[in-house]
């Protein structure tokens, strides 16, 4: 990982841990903000992290450094955009069920947009904003019955989904909007779904955007912003090919040409994903009809196999050239659903440190304590230089803030049943 040795960072930190490239981060942040810059279409623009990826306070602040805006969907996730540093004026509020309680914080922070996913929403919207003597900017996130082609879990754009309001009902929603005191009609916005290798659906959720926005102009609403959302994916094997970003970005821009709108677009997982890798040991090989390694991290510490049968590469981390023999790499949770691999070739011994590739994005940030598991600690790597930018967890902070019950209630557990 850039100048350091994983096997120093595995015995300094221990394992599992998450260990990201700030150079990586870095790159691939810059990597979308250059495309947009380069082309007339996106001079104003802005790339909105989407903070739901990868949260840690160390790499929003570095986003925030390079000028990022943010795509958040929670008042938690406002919280610690503006503990690292993040502009509120830069940032988009995204989500199906956003609380009275996240809306007000949202128009106290002073956000750039709330993406309004529904009529309904919309209404609490301009209440709030009211209360507040302020006029809220919004953009409806409309659902453009696009097919992303993903694992559906992961597809947002389709009609059946929960997200957005369908593109036919749209056009009602937004004279409405246009006729509310305390909103402020800023844009048109979309998110189609997520680990999208193939661009072309995006291009089709554009044109249903653009004949929106025409149909409104028409009608006298004049919208300012468009925010494509994200989505764009990452190669998780080595027999997938990734899109590169300026190739993806240029047919959208070139359509885009002479409208005069702000662009906004929403990546996650393509800034933050090859970025990191997730260190783990081999607590134990146990040969059978099937044969596993038992890894030091599980489930818990990267969902992404267990929920979605996601693939992760797993690699020895020191190669041998013992034969391999196939393993099913698990972790020690109580489930058999967690593993973080199936039937890899791999050459390894007990004690042997792995690194599961690809986990920058969807990793820590979906991580728990089921079985009462510390969460792993975080590593930014810069240069040769090693950051903790979040300390393993300690086991009695995950009961910190439970309680016993007050002595008097066990006297008087229900004696009609210990009889
Ligand atoms: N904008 C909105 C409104 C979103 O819902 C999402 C992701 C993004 C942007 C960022 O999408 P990305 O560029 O990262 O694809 N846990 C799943 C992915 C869930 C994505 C949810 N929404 C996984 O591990 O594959």
């Amino acid at each position: 990982m850039e100048d350091l040795a994983l096997p120093s960072l595995a015995s300094t930190f221990g394992t599992p841990c998450h260990v990201y490239s700030h150079a990586a981060l870095h790159a691939n942040l810059r990597a979308f903000q250059t495309a947009l810059a380069a082309h007339p279409a996106g001079a104003d623009s802005l790339v909105c992290y989407a903070v739901k990826a990868n949260s840690n306070l160390a790499i929003l602040n570095l986003f925030a450094r390079m000028g990022a805006g943010f795509d958040i969907v929670s008042g938690g996730e406002l919280a610690r955009v503006l503990a690292a540093g993040g502009d509120a004026n830069k940032v988009v509020f995204s989500g199906v069920g956003k609380s009275g309680a996240e809306i007000h914080a949202a128009l106290m922070a002073g956000i750039l947009c709330f993406n309004v996913e529904s009529a309904a929403e919309l209404e609490r919207i301009d209440e709030i904003a009211a209360a507040l003597g302020k006029r809220a900017p919004v953009s409806l996130r409309v659902n453009p019955d696009v097919d992303p082609g993903v694992h559906p879990y992961i597809a947002t754009g389709l009609k059946r989904a929960k997200f957005g309001i369908p593109i036919d009902a749209a056009l009602a929603l937004y004279e409405h909007a246009a006729r509310l005191p305390h909103i402020a009609v800023r844009g048109v916005d979309c998110h189609i779904g997520s680990q999208i290798l193939d661009p072309a659906p995006f291009g089709e959720a554009l044109e249903r955007l653009i004949v929106l926005i025409d149909t409104l102009g028409k009608g006298g609403i004049r919208v300012e912003q468009i925010d494509l959302g994200g989505g764009l994916g990452i190669a998780y094997r080595q027999d997938e090919v990734e899109p590169e970003i300026s190739a993806c970005l240029a047919p959208l821009l070139d359509r885009l040409r002479g409208r005069k709108l702000k662009i906004i677009l929403e990546p996650g997982r393509r800034l933050v994903g090859q970025a990191g890798l997730l260190l783990t040991r081999v607590e134990y090989l146990k040969p059978g009809e099937r044969n596993f390694a038992v890894v030091d991290a599980a489930m818990n510490d990267l969902l992404r196999p267990a929920l979605y049968g996601a693939w992760h590469e797993i690699v020895a981390v020191e190669q041998k050239k013992t034969p391999t023999t196939r393993y099913d790499v698990v972790g020690p949770i109580c489930e058999s659903g967690d593993f973080i691999g199936q039937e890899r070739e791999l050459a390894i011994a007990a004690g042997d440190l792995l690194a599961v590739l690809s986990t920058g994005a969807y990793g820590m940030a979906m991580s728990s304590n089921y079985n009462t598991r510390p969460r792993a600690a975080e590593i930014m790597v810069e240069g040769k230089q090693a950051h903790v930018i979040r300390q393993r967890e300690k086991t009695a902070d995950l009961y910190a803030l439970e309680h016993l019950l007050p002595a008097a209630s066990i006297s008087s557990i229900r004696p009609e049943i210990d009889k």
